[in-house]
C-alpha cells in the first residue's frame, strides 16, 4: 500500500511563532490565504490536527467554498474531506466543532488504553481508533492509507509538525510567513526540537515563493514524491533573475 501524500500547512510570524502566549488567538493569516487554505483542503482527502489544537482553537476544518465541494462530488469524493485527530490523553469535548460541524467522518487516534473510555463518550460523533501503546505517525498513516486516504493535509499544532517531519513522512510544506513579530518566549513555535533530514548540507527544495496580500506562501518540497516545479513567474524566480542581472551590471 502507498503511503498517503502528507501536505504540512502551517502560519509563522516572522520570528517563528504560530500563536501569541495567551488568548485571544493569533490571526496570521488574511483572505487570499483562507482561499488557499480552502482550495489546499478541498484537494485532501483528510485533515489532521493535534487535540491541542482542537481544544484550543476549536476549528471547523470544513472547505467553506460551495463549488470546491460540488467538484469533489463530481469527481465521486465526498463533499467534505474526513477530520482526524490524536489524542494521549482522551480530553477532547463532544461539543468542540471538530465534532459537531460538517458532515463528514470523524476519526480520532489514541493508545489503545484511551480508547474504551473515549469511544463512550463519544458515541456516534467519531470513530475511535486505539493504535496500541503510543499512536506514532507511520501507523496512523498506514491506517489512514488502508482506509482509503491518499493525501492528507496536517494543519497542526508544533507537536504534529514536529513528529511527522521527524519521522520524515512528510511530503510537502506549506509556510506561510505574517509581517509581525510575536517576541514572546512563551509562546508555541512553528517546531519543537527534533532530528530532521532538510540541513544546511541536504537543503529542502523551494517550489514557490508566493506573495498574498501582505503575507507569503513558501512551498518547500521534502520527498521525492514531490515533482513540483519552481514557477517561471514566482517571486523567487523573478528574484533570482533580477539578482543574476545585477551582477551582471557590477
Ligand atoms: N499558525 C498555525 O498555522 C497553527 C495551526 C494549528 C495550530 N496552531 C497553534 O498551535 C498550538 C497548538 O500546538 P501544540 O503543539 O501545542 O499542540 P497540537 O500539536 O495541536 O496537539 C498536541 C496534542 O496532540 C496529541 N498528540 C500529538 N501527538 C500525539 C501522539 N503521537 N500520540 C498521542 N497523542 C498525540 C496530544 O493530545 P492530548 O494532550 O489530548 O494527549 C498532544 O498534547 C495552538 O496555540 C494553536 O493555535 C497554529
Amino acid at each position: 500500500m502507498t503511503l498517503p501524500y502528507v501536505t504540512l500547512s502551517s502560519a509563522m510570524s516572522i520570528d517563528g511563532y504560530v500563536d501569541s502566549a495567551l488568548p485571544p488567538r493569533l490571526a496570521l493569516s488574511n483572505a487570499a490565504d483562507f482561499d488557499r487554505v480552502d482550495e489546499l483542503r478541498a484537494r485532501n482527502d483528510a485533515i489532521l490536527v493535534g487535540a491541542r489544537t482542537v481544544r484550543k482553537d476549536d476549528p471547523r476544518l470544513l472547505v467553506r467554498s460551495e463549488s470546491r465541494r460540488r467538484a469533489r462530488v463530481a469527481a465521486g469524493r465526498s463533499r467534505l474531506p474526513m477530520k482526524v485527530t490524536i489524542t494521549a490523553t482522551g480530553d477532547l469535548d463532544p461539543s468542540a466543532r471538530f465534532f459537531t460541524v460538517g458532515d463528514t467522518e470523524k476519526l480520532v487516534y489514541c493508545p489503545t488504553s484511551a480508547s474504551p473510555g473515549l469511544s463512550r463518550r463519544l458515541g456516534s460523533l467519531a470513530t475511535v481508533i486505539g493504535l496500541g501503546d503510543d499512536v506514532t505517525m507511520p501507523v496512523l498513516l498506514r491506517d489512514l492509507g488502508e482506509r482509503g486516504v491518499r493525501g492528507v493535509m496536517v494543519e497542526g499544532g508544533s507537536t504534529v509538525h514536529t513528529q511527522f517531519l521527524s519521522s520524515r513522512l512528510a511530503d510537502e510544506l506549506q509556510l506561510v510567513v505574517a509581517p509581525f513579530f510575536v517576541g514572546d518566549g512563551r509562546a508555541p513555535r512553528l517546531l519543537g526540537d527534533g532530528s530532521f533530514a532538510w540541513t544546511a548540507d541536504h537543503p529542502a527544495r523551494l517550489l514557490e515563493a508566493r506573495p498574498l496580500g501582505d503575507v507569503v506562501l513558501l512551498r518547500y518540497g521534502l520527498s521525492g514524491r514531490c515533482t513540483d516545479r519552481l514557477p517561471a513567474d514566482s517571486l523567487w524566480a523573478r528574484t533570482v533573475h533580477a539578482s543574476a542581472g545585477n551582477e551582471e551590471r557590477s
